[in-house]
């Protein structure tokens, strides 16, 4: 499966981001990066940082955008950690690649019709200029995964909205409303696929991508003094899961809207009535999904 991966690490983008790199079935095209988590230059760099530690530094990364389609971006540097991530990577000579997300996404999507697919793991500012360049890009892409939305239960930055949906709210309603097809990972299932503060097995380990997520979680558990951390949700992890393991999850069929104003903003609404292009994770089989995202984070 031939995939760009647009993200802002980020602790659980960085296990996500791990899984991928080690998956034979995905051939990862470039990374792209957007403000979220962390100011640009930050999930940039760490991104970056990131592949040369994995010894993947052929794979490009492409820098993106850096505010919303409105207003400003808020970030989540008291969850990640200082610069984005509670691990801090051995710095890299590597550089970003010439030209920026937004090109690269429409271009390669354009070039090869209907076989790139698209892992959206932050806010959706990058997907929605996209598809707001060239009207034939929502046609293009094999799939769209997206990790957002506070599914059938609460949020996590407000009681009604998820980080990335709340991020940009705008961009949301662009990639859901393009009619492009989109499978939605929500917090109803990331929830149902968390690691517990000490949890052995998450911990162990000699490969380099295993060593990395034991340092993530077990720095990501300290970085909560007080002691309210009490699970790790693989919000991203589950994402790239999703399309390698699609038995894995379950979906519905909906049209989705997004609250842009009030304290309701980043809350999406669902219509499961009329149907629609994106599809809605409603389940997914817990035990199996640890299994299988343990596993890729080996190699
Ligand atoms: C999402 O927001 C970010 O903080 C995480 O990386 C994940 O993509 C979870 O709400
Ligand atoms: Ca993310």
């Amino acid at each position: 499966m031939k995939c760009i991966i647009d993200t802002d690490p980020g602790a659980d983008d960085v296990l996500a981001l791990i899984m991928a790199l080690n998956s034979p079935d995905l051939e990862i095209l470039a990374l792209t990066t957007v403000e979220g988590n962390a100011r640009l230059e930050h999930t940039t760099a760490n991104a970056l940082r990131l592949l040369d530690y994995m010894g993947r530094t052929e794979i490009p990364v492409y820098s993106g955008e850096s505010t919303p389609l409105e207003g400003e971006f808020h970030h989540a540097y008291e969850v990640h950690g200082d610069e984005g991530l509670t691990v801090r990577l051995p710095d890299t000579e590597t550089k970003p690649a010439q030209g920026g997300a937004i090109d690269f996404i429409v271009d390669t999507a354009l070039a090869m019709p209907g076989e790139v697919t698209l892992f959206a793991l932050g806010p959706l500012t990058n997907v929605a200029r996209a598809l707001m360049r060239d009207e034939r890009v929502k046609d293009a892409f094999e799939r769209v995964y997206v990790m957002g939305g506070q599914g059938d239960g609460s949020g996590n930055v407000t009681p009604y909205a998820e980080f990335n949906i709340w991020d940009d709210p705008y961009a949301a309603n662009v990639v859901f409303g393009s009619g492009t097809p989109v499978t939605l990972v929500g917090l109803n299932i990331t929830r149902q696929t968390s690691i517990a503060r000490n949890e052995e097995a998450w911990l162990t380990g000699d490969t380099p991508g295993e060593m990395l997520a034991a340092q993530v979680l077990e720095s990501w558990f300290e970085l909560d003094e007080a002691g309210h951390r009490s699970r790790f949700s693989m919000h991203d992890p589950v994402t790239i899961m999703a399309a390698l393991r699609p038995d894995l999850i379950q979906t519905r069929a909906a049209t989705l809207t997004v609250e842009t104003d009030g304290e309701r903003v980043g809350e999406i609404a669902a219509d499961y009535e009329s149907g629609g292009s994106v599809d809605v994770t409603v389940g997914v089989k817990s035990a199996e999904a640890l299994a299988f995202m343990r596993g890729l984070l080996r190699g």
